[in-house]
């Protein structure tokens, strides 16, 4: 059994830093339940992705750190052990040996001891650093603990155990992507937005949503993929006004345009992608002069994407462009400065430009620090992905109802400005007609 990703010893550094910051205190991350499908059949398993992130450890586990509240200080796993039985029909465990010889646990319990050995490092506590967990029974019973151990503290005159929310700690860390992690996410990047290319050249009229989807989850996987990243959007006509569309069953109609919001995860890290382009050979003119408005307002939006600027930032240069761009059209009656502040144009952009991007699509990382808006800084990675979308909220369409255009890149903040990780999918219209017409030669 191999670790998947980056090697132990940076699983290590990371442990070692958070450890650094703990003081009499204990960290402590339950990862998710197996969920099921139905009868005994599950979903695929999803690690917790902070347990990932300082173990590489993908099969269900929880995760404690700790320092002064034990002698069991450091790192502590909690593991399923190994059973030869259950792994003949589910697959190969590390335990708790492997827990420690692969995975660097200093300490290794099975699964179900983990809020016993919380317990005892809680009588010790003054801080517990707790991810709260989408299990709201695993949230209960932590807080009982905490109740309880407190309710013993009047007794020796100790302070209460504070809970403080891991994400303080382990979202910092994960906002600032390391090398390793870059080669990881240009990976993930690289394949999907080949997937992407491909699509536009293969797909042709008398398919379905369902064949690009298809197409694009194929490659993904034969590029080393996981899995995709996130339900894949594969969105013909007026479906791409629906934001969430993943229904991805209708037939592509020619004349219309698909959007394709797909990206796949690599050892851990997702890519996410959009291309909105004609299931025939070229954009009409409507359909092109919405697209130009996007694409100017996105590339304006990542020519901000700098260290010092900001998510709010960028949403506004992308705004501006859109807003712009739908009075020229007569979508929207300026003047523009107007527009943006009565927020009118919501009815063709109802969504933010852009979030972090990492192990997760909606990465870790606060927005605001200290209320205001947070700087870039090198090493985070966040999407551009401004969109127009003529739906039905919009009374006078003039002849662009039911158009919906979205593009998003992946934009890694370098010392200078930025770097695209996903410059591989081709967004200029000239570029993707080309490759429109070699699919349907
Ligand atoms: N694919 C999810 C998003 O663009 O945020
Ligand atoms: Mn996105
Ligand atoms: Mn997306």
């Amino acid at each position: 059994m191999t670790l998947n990703g980056p090697d132990a010893k940076a699983y290590q550094t990371r442990r070692d830093a958070l450890l650094a910051r703990l003081e009499n205190a204990v960290l402590f991350i339950a990862g998710p339940p197996e969920a099921i499908y139905a009868n005994d059949v599950h979903y695929r398993y999803r690690p917790d992705t902070n347990i990932r992130y300082l173990t590489g450890f993908e099969e269900p586990s929880s995760l404690l750190l700790a320092k002064g509240t034990s002698d069991e200080s450091g790192t502590t796993m909690f593991v399923r052990p190994r059973d030869p039985d259950a792994e003949t029909w589910t697959g190969r465990r590390a335990g708790i040996d492997g827990a420690k010889a692969i995975y660097g646990a200093d300490h290794a319990h099975g699964i179900d001891e983990a809020l016993v050995v919380l317990e005892r490092h809680l009588r010790q506590a003054d801080t517990l650093y707790f991810a709260h967990c989408l299990d709201r029974s695993i949230n209960e019973r932590v807080m009982e603990i905490v109740h309880r151990v407190n309710l013993e503290r009047p007794r020796t005159g100790a302070s209460h155990v504070v809970v403080a929310d891991v994400r303080a700690l382990l979202d910092e860390m994960r906002l600032h992507k390391d090398a390793g992690e870059l080669d990881l996410m240009r990976r993930a990047c690289d394949v999907s937005a080949a997937a992407h290319r491909r699509s536009m050249r293969s797909v042709v009229p008398g398919m379905s949503e369902f064949d690009v989807e298809a197409m694009l989850e194929h490659d993904f996987r034969r590029g080393g993929c996981s899995a995709p990243a996130y339900g894949t959007i594969a969105a013909c006509g007026d479906n791409a006004t629906v934001l969430h569309y993943t229904q991805n069953d209708q037939p592509l109609t020619d004349g219309a345009l698909i959007l394709i919001d797909a990206g796949g995860e690599y050892g851990g890290y997702c890519a996410d992608i959009t291309r909105t382009w004609p299931i025939g050979p070229r954009f009409n003119e409507k359909q092109a002069a919405l697209y130009d408005v996007v694409l100017a307002a996105q590339l304006a939006a990542i020519d901000g994407v700098k260290p010092g600027a900001t998510i709010d930032g960028l949403h506004e240069i992308a705004v501006r462009v859109l807003v712009q761009g739908l009075v020229d059209l007569g979508l929207l009656t300026g003047p523009v400065a107007a527009c943006i502040d009565s927020t009118s144009y919501r009815d063709f952009y109802m969504h933010r430009t852009s979030h972090w991007l990492g192990m997760d699509v909606h990465d870790a990382g606060a927005y605001r620090v200290n209320g205001e808006p947070r700087r870039l800084e090198p090493g985070m990675v966040l999407t551009v992905e401004p969109g127009l979308y003529v739906g039905p909220a919009v009374k006078e369409a003039k002849g662009y109802e039911g158009i919906g255009i979205r593009i998003e890149d992946d934009v890694v903040v370098t010392s200078t400005g930025s770097e695209v990780l996903t410059s591989g999918a081709p967004k200029e219209r000239s570029e993707i007609e080309a490759l429109r017409a070699e699919a349907l030669s």
